[in-house]
């Protein structure tokens, strides 16, 4: 496993309440603001293959729902609170660094084509 760490976009791009599609090592994945904080979960529905960063930020729950079938998922879990999605989406780490988003995923470094040496 390895950490790959990149900056996304401006914080100054994304306003509160909303999400927005990022891809970091290649893994898509939903960014969002709430105030000052962000939040970074995978992009992919766990029920099918909808981007979920177009659906709607429930801020007071800090979820996001699938704009396909409505299963909102938690962004600090990842568990959907509602069917019909049953399996969570990944959890990344978000921050801000001065003023920029910033996103850390795990990758499994099994699954690279680069040789070790
Ligand atoms: S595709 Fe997301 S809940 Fe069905």
């Amino acid at each position: 496993m390895s950490a790959v760490t990149e900056t996304v976009f401006a914080l100054s791009d994304l306003p509160s309440g909303a999400a927005r599609k990022a891809e970091v090592a290649g893994i898509p994945v939903a960014v969002v603001r709430i105030g000052d904080d962000v939040y970074a979960i995978g992009d992919v529905c766990s029920h099918a293959n909808v981007s979920l960063s177009e659906g709607e930020v429930w801020c007071d729950e800090r979820e996001l729902e699938c704009p396909k079938h409505g299963s909102a998922f938690s962004l600090v879990s990842g568990e959907p609170g509602t069917l019909p999605a049953t399996q969570p989406v990944p959890v990344f780490d978000a921050a801000v660094v001065d003023g920029q988003v910033v996103v850390t995923v795990t990758t499994d470094e099994s699954t690279s084509t680069e040789a070790a040496s």
